[in-house]
Parts: structure tokens; C-alpha cells; sequence
């Protein structure tokens, strides 16, 4: 099955596209990767400090279809045609136009795109609808929808969380070729971005439970609000990253200074704005902020961040008798929570296995998203109906 997956949740303007073969049941899928695209607006809202909704919107409706062309391109299915008048696309004017409504930039694109490009080769779209930034996701829904359209073929509605457990599954073969690794349920999945920090029960395919969740910030958004304050830029989660691993431990020790929150409480949820409030509080001592006390901060920072989320992960695993624990999501690329994780594993054995996000499937793309369609489409065979697909920005895993 091949599949064109569309990803536009948040800050990154990605499409992949698959072609997915076997049963995940059976342990034996394999994903050849055909394309794989994604465009970063992250130094477009490093300026706001954070990502501006409107803009991200806007770059995605300009994005979508250079990078859909370069998609067909890399995997052999740009096909251009002799421009003809196409009067089943003329049929379907109307529909186009109520869907791109809000987006007419990208309606005249998608309008020149059409008639002189033959349909590529796939059977399905896969797009996610949530959870993100609503007026981001709608665009890529409904480039979805317009594209399922013209070319009739249908389009599977993916949970943006779902494609980060996956990705974590993913087997890398060779460059563009990836099986799932041999697993067994229960999973705990701890999902760690910028809009959420949560661990997910999942006993067989498809089913989840959240078993606990932030009370406030998410982990990614408190790594970039606590770099705001030590004057790093945005995205601040990878600044911090660079920043503790400078850090060298001298006489004076900070450690412990800040506080582990939550980290007794006895149930899976999380905080992380006391934490940010803590360090605020502690800059206040200094006169001045020095490269050596932003990497000290940056470093009992993510100290503080990478020992409440192993100790809470490894305690829901434990109390959940699972076989496997998964780390995704944007933060899973932070290097000592990774370690951490690793260091986890060693000392499991071989009795609970942890599964890491590859790196460079940590951020958002599209090709997670691809796989979360294949799998959701082999496993419930549902065919979506595309007016029932709506952008939900607050979805949640279900
Ligand atoms: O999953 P993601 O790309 O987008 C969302 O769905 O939110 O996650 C983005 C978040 C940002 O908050 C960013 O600062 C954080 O992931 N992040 C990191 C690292 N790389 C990205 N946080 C800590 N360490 C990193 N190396
Ligand atoms: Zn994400």
C-alpha cells in the first residue's frame, strides 16, 4: 500500500510518502521510504519567541505544494502531462473552492498544480488532524481532502501522537527502508514535546490509555521557557541541551537546589511550571548572567527534568507490568534524557525493553505519520468519510 502522508501540526510543513507492505500483527511490516520532506519555520518564529499560530498557518498554505512536487519528485512519481482541459477537475471547482476557501493562495496553486501533473501512484493520504495548532492543522486537512478529491483516493485521519509512538518502533533496515522492531505488549509511552508531556498504556494495537499527564506546561514548553529566561533562543530545548553539556562541575554544587516536582506524588502526572518558577527565582540571586552559570542552570535544569521523567516512566511500567517502554516526541532528542533511558535499559536486562524515537524521527514529520495511516488503515479498515474529518487541536489519544 503506498501512502502520502501530510503533516502541518505545528511548525514544520512536512509529506512523506511509503509504500507499506505486510501485517504489524505478525511483526512484519516493512516500510519503504519513497520521499520524505519536511521544511522548518523555526527561524521564522524565532523572532516571537515561540510559534505565532497565524504565521505557521500562512507558511503552510505557501509550503504545501513545493514541497508536495518535491515529494512526487524524489520518489519518481512527478509526472508532468501536456496541460489539458481537464473537465473532472472543472466537476470539482466548487468543492475545491469551499475547501480552500480561507487558503486562496494555495487554491490557485493546487488549481496550476492539478491539470499538468499526473496522479501519482498511491492508494491513500494519510493527514494528521490533531492534536496542534488548530488553523495549522486545518490547512493541511484540507489540502488533504482536496488532494483525495482530484486524485480519488482516500484519506486516513491520524493522531499526531500516535505517529511519535510509532516512529520509536521503527526499525532502521538500510537509508530508506525500515521493519518494526520485535515488541510485545503492554507499552508505556512516554510522549515529551512542546505541547505535551504524557504516558500512554497501550495493551494490544490501537488502544490507549493516558495514565498520566502535565498539570501545566509540557516538558518541551517549560525547555523553552526556562532558555528564555537564561537568554537563549527559540527552539530552547536544544540550546539547553548544548549548554549543560558544557557545564563543569566546579567547589560549588547547585545540585539539588532545584526541585524533582511531582516526583513523589505517587500517581503518573507531571508539572514542570514550578520548576520553571524555581529557576526564575534563583537567576534573581545573580547580578548577572554569565556563560557558566547559564550552562550550570542549563544543566540542573535538565538534571531535574531527565530524573522525574525516568523515575515516573519507570514506575508506571512497573505498575503496569509492561514488556516495553517508548520515548517520542520532540524532547525524546534531548541527549542526557536519552542516556538516561539507556541506562534504564541496562539495567532491565532483557525483562523490559526501551524503545528511543531514532533521532532524526524525533522532530515533527510526515513519515511517522505515514506509518501511524498504514497501520491504523490494515488494522481497522475503516474508510473515513472526508467531510467527517475535522482539525481537532485539543485531541487527545484514545
Ligand atoms: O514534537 P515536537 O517537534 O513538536 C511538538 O509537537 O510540540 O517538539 C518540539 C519541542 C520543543 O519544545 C523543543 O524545544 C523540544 O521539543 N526539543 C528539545 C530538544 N529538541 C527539541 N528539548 C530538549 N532537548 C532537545 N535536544
Ligand atoms: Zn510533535
Amino acid at each position: 500500500m503506498r501512502i502520502l502522508a501530510i503533516e502541518t501540526s505545528c511548525d514544520e510543513t512536512a509529506i512523506a510518502i511509503i509504500n507499506a507492505v505486510g501485517d504489524p500483527r505478525k511483526n512484519e511490516v516493512e516500510f519503504d521510504v519513497l520521499a520524505d520532506v519536511v521544511l522548518s519555520q523555526v527561524k521564522l518564529h524565532k523572532k516571537y519567541g515561540g510559534v505565532f499560530p497565524s504565521l505557521a498557518k500562512r507558511e503552510h498554505a505557501k509550503n504545501l505544494i513545493p514541497l508536495l512536487k518535491q515529494a512526487l519528485a524524489e520518489s519518481n512519481f512527478l509526472n508532468i502531462k501536456a496541460k489539458t482541459k481537464n473537465k473532472k477537475l472543472n466537476a470539482k471547482r466548487s468543492t475545491l473552492n469551499a475547501l480552500l476557501a480561507r487558503e486562496p493562495g494555495l487554491l490557485q496553486q493546487l488549481l496550476g498544480f492539478i491539470p499538468n501533473t499526473k496522479k501519482p501512484d498511491i492508494d491513500a493520504i494519510a493527514v494528521t488532524y490533531g492534536p496542534g495548532l488548530e488553523p495549522a492543522l486545518w490547512v493541511g486537512v484540507n489540502f488533504a481532502k482536496a488532494l483525495s478529491l482530484v486524485w480519488n483516493v482516500p484519506v486516513i485521519p491520524v493522531n499526531h501522537m500516535e505517529g511519535h509512538i510509532f516512529s520509536a518502533l521503527l526499525k532502521r533496515r538500510c537509508e530508506k527502508k525500515f521493519s518494526i522492531f520485535n515488541f510485545q505488549f503492554p507499552i508505556v509511552s512516554l510522549l515529551i514535546s512542546g505541547g505535551h508531556t504524557e504516558l500512554v498504556l497501550s495493551k494490544k494495537w490501537l488502544n490507549y490509555k493516558i495514565v498520566g499527564e502535565t498539570k501545566d506546561d509540557a516538558v518541551g514548553e517549560a525547555f523553552d521557557k526556562v532558555a528564555r529566561m537564561l537568554g537563549l533562543p527559540y527552539p530552547g530545548g536544544p540550546e539547553i541541551g548544548r549548554k549543560a553539556a558544557r557545564f563543569q562541575r566546579t567547589g560549588r554544587r547547585m545540585s539539588g537546589m532545584l526541585p524533582r516536582p511531582m516526583i513523589n506524588s505517587g500517581d503518573f502526572n507531571f508539572s514542570f511550571s514550578g520548576l520553571k518558577t524555581a529557576v526564575l527565582y534563583r537567576l534573581k540571586e545573580h547580578k548577572k548572567l554569565t556563560p557558566k552559570l547559564i550552562a550550570e542552570f542549563s544543566h540542573e535544569f535538565q538534571e531535574a527534568v531527565t530524573e522525574v521523567l525516568v523515575k515516573k516512566t519507570i514506575a508506571a511500567a512497573k505498575k503496569y507490568k509492561v514488556k516495553t517502554i517508548i520515548v517520542g516526541g520532540g524532547v525524546s532528542a534531548n541527549k542526557r534524557i536519552r542516556d538516561a533511558f539507556v541506562g534504564e535499559s541496562r539495567i532491565m536486562n532483557h525483562e523490559l525493553r526501551i524503545f528511543l524515537s531514532p533521532l532524526e524521527l524525533t522532530g515533527d514529520n510526515a513519515l511517522m505519520i505515514a506509518v501511524a495511516g498504514y497501520i491504523r488503515s490494515v488494522l481497522t479498515k475503516t474508510i473515513y468519510k472526508p467531510r467527517d474529518i475535522k482539525a481537532t487541536g485539543t485531541l487527545r489519544l484514545f
